[in-house]
């Protein structure tokens, strides 16, 4: 059993290598709409969008990504509890000390996906943004979610620059373009013990 849809959410892969050809306004536009159709708490719609398609701008807001991500590999007090992972540690500073954009891997539009502290927000906008990226996934725009760039929420004077509004902070950071790269394999799902039938 299978339709269009289940083929779409089982096919679309994370897309870190894009053409260097803009993304028309109404594409654009379509993945937002299909966003804001998401399921909400109480159908606050708590989301917000900034939408940036200039590429000057997305390569600086990775360089202040990746300024972050060094203030916070260096910290020796208050180290945050993720960064006591090796694993993670190793992979902020890959992404933190290369000289290539491997934080918004050179998109040509970044969409940041701004929600409140409310009950319920942060799992609202989650959807909002799977929404986007499938959506964009029908129409062969390849997306990626960019959970590093969370990191410019610990600034607030980025957020001000960039026009994120008092009392919202980014959710969801996505990168979207035509993909470069055409990716076939599926990475691995779990299958075996992360369900329970309870009948
Ligand atoms: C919340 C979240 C944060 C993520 N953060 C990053 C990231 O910072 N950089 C990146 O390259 N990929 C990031 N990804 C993409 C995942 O690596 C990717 O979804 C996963 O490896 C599965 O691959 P697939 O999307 O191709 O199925 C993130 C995905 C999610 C859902």
């Amino acid at each position: 059993m299978s339709n269009e849809l289940i083929q779409l959410i089982k096919q679309r892969r994370s897309i870190r290598r894009f053409q260097d050809k803009p993304v028309e306004r109404e594409l654009i536009e379509e993945i937002i709409q299909a966003g804001r159709y998401a399921p909400s708490d109480r159908n606050r719609q708590p989301w917000r969008f900034i939408i940036i398609t200039n590429k000057e701008y997305i390569h600086d807001l990775s360089e202040k990504v990746k300024e972050e991500l060094k203030k916070l590999l260096r910290k020796k007090i208050n180290v945050p509890k993720e960064l006591k992972e090796r694993e993670n540690k190793i992979l902020l500073a890959a992404a933190a000390y290369a000289k290539e954009d491997h934080i918004f891997f050179d998109a040509p539009v970044l969409i940041l996906v701004l929600t409140d502290d409310k009950l319920f927000s942060t799992e609202s906008t989650a959807c909002c943004a799977q929404n986007m990226m499938l959506a964009a996934y029908s129409l062969g725009i390849g997306s990626c979610w960019i959970g590093l760039a969370n990191v410019l929420n610990l600034n607030k004077k980025y957020l001000k620059d960039i026009g994120v509004p008092e009392g919202y902070h980014i959710a969801a950071a996505i990168v979207f373009g035509y993909p470069a790269e055409e990716k076939m394999k599926l990475p691995i799902r779990k299958i075996g013990d992360i369900i329970k039938w309870i009948d």
